[in-house]
């Protein structure tokens, strides 16, 4: 069994480092991106993890003392972006990735719409979300390897103060 809690900001090290084993394989496909980068998950600095968690939604899946899962969740005029759903690769399979989904639709309670962008270099990404009430709304291609994925899901419920 596992559990999701609110990430606190000691959590940010372990969060950092699972998101980089997470995105490890989509990395060693890509390689760098056109302009000389790293994908963003991989490239992201611990800070950036910890204002996260200071300013907008952050949540982990624990397994024990282990995180195993995060998500996170950007809410900006009534649009939640997710980013960095990520469940540790010996734990997948097992439903984590779609509760803490479910968990942070939950928790950006005043999201009007969650959208999310996906790599489609790693095929199980699009059906996983498909799977779970999103819809494909663009493909951006950046080259050869990278096409991006933007996808989008209405709220289940409207938002109580609209
Ligand atoms: C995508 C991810 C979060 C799913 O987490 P999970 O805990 O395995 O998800 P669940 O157990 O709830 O659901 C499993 C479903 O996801 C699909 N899936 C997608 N990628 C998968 C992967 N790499 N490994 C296992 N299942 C994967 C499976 O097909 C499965 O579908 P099914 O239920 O129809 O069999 C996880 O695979 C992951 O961390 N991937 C690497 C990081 C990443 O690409 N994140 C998405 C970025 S936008």
């Amino acid at each position: 069994m596992h559990t999701i809690t609110r990430a606190r900001l000691a959590d940010a090290r372990a969060m950092l480092d699972l998101q980089r084993r997470a995105f490890a394989e989509e990395g060693r496909r890509v390689g760098t991106l056109e302009d000389g980068r790293a994908i963003p998950p991989l490239a992201e600095p611990l800070d950036a993890i910890e204002e996260h968690i200071l300013q907008h939604t952050a949540l982990v899946a624990r397994r024990g003392e282990h995180i195993v899962g995060a998500v996170r969740g950007v809410l900006a005029d009534r649009v939640c972006v997710i980013r960095a759903l990520v469940v540790d690769a010996e734990h997948r399979g097992a439903g984590i990735g779609s509760s803490l989904l479910a968990a942070l639709e939950e928790a950006v309670a005043d999201a009007e719409r969650f959208d999310l962008t996906t790599n489609t270099i790693m095929e199980g990404n699009v059906p996983f979300y498909e799977g779970h009430g999103y819809r494909v709304i663009r493909i951006d291609r950046h080259s050869d390897r990278v096409a991006l994925a933007q996808m989008s899901k209405p709220a289940a419920r409207p938002s109580a103060a609209s």
